[in-house]
């Protein structure tokens, strides 16, 4: 078991759409980190048919957050898969501040902890023409019209946005500039990687 003077554990945070899900393939490779996206274990889920699936569908549908309880567990579970890990990338986790504490507490009985907080900005309009267009292709239900789109980006400035505070009072927010080809802005997410 690796401890926290070891791993690097990374939240990548940004908008619907800023690019988190894109760079964390390009950062676990590069890092050799495990990547977590909790939109991905619950599109599995529904796709199974599970009944974390059922239960997170309604909200998901909708362009609305799963309930904290719900995501927390599943986010535990989901670490505790991969107890050799050389460190975690968190992918559209936490969202709320309930969350992030729960993050932190489950962390620390770990001996292990966030180290940085990395969020890339964009613009909602780019964004909402990111997503429009993902939606053609993915299939994906929250893609599929601009009133789920900025439902989301709503969700977003209300429960997410705060996060920003919390961690920058510990010392761990960093922002990068999401607009740009794909391998520049993983260039610049390394930037501040490496600088940890
Ligand atoms: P989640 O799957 O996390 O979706 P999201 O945050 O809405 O993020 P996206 O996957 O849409 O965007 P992304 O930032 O990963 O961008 P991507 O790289 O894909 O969550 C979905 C839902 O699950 C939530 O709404 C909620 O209901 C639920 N949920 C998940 N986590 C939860 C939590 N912790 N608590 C409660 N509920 C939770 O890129 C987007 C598109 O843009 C792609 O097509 C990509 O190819 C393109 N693109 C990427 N980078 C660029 C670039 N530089 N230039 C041009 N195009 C680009």
């Amino acid at each position: 078991q690796l401890n926290q003077t070891d791993m690097i554990n990374l939240v990548l945070f940004g908008k619907p759409g800023a690019g988190k899900g894109t760079q964390a393939g390009f950062l676990k490779e590069k890092y050799n980190l495990k990547h977590i996206s909790t939109g991905d274990v619950f599109r599995y889920n529904i796709k199974n048919g599970t009944e974390l699936g059922n239960l997170a569908k309604s909200y998901i549908d909708k362009g609305d957050l799963v309930p904290d309880e719900v995501t927390i567990d599943m986010l535990k579970a989901e670490v505790e898969k991969n107890p050799d890990a050389a460190g975690f990338i968190f992918d559209g986790f936490p969202r709320t501040a309930a969350q992030a504490e729960a993050l932190d507490n489950f962390l620390e009985s770990k001996d292990m902890k966030v180290n940085a907080t990395i969020a890339l900005e964009a613009e909602d309009d780019i964004l909402v023409e990111r997503l429009l267009e993902r939606g053609k292709s993915s299939g994906r239900s929250d893609d599929q019209d601009e009133s789920k789109i900025r439902n989301r980006f709503d969700e977003y400035n209300e429960k997410t946005a705060p996060l920003k505070a919390y961690y920058e009072k510990q010392g761990k927010f960093h922002s990068v500039n999401g607009i740009g080809e794909i391998n520049e802005i993983t260039k610049r997410l390394g930037k501040v990687i490496d600088s940890l």
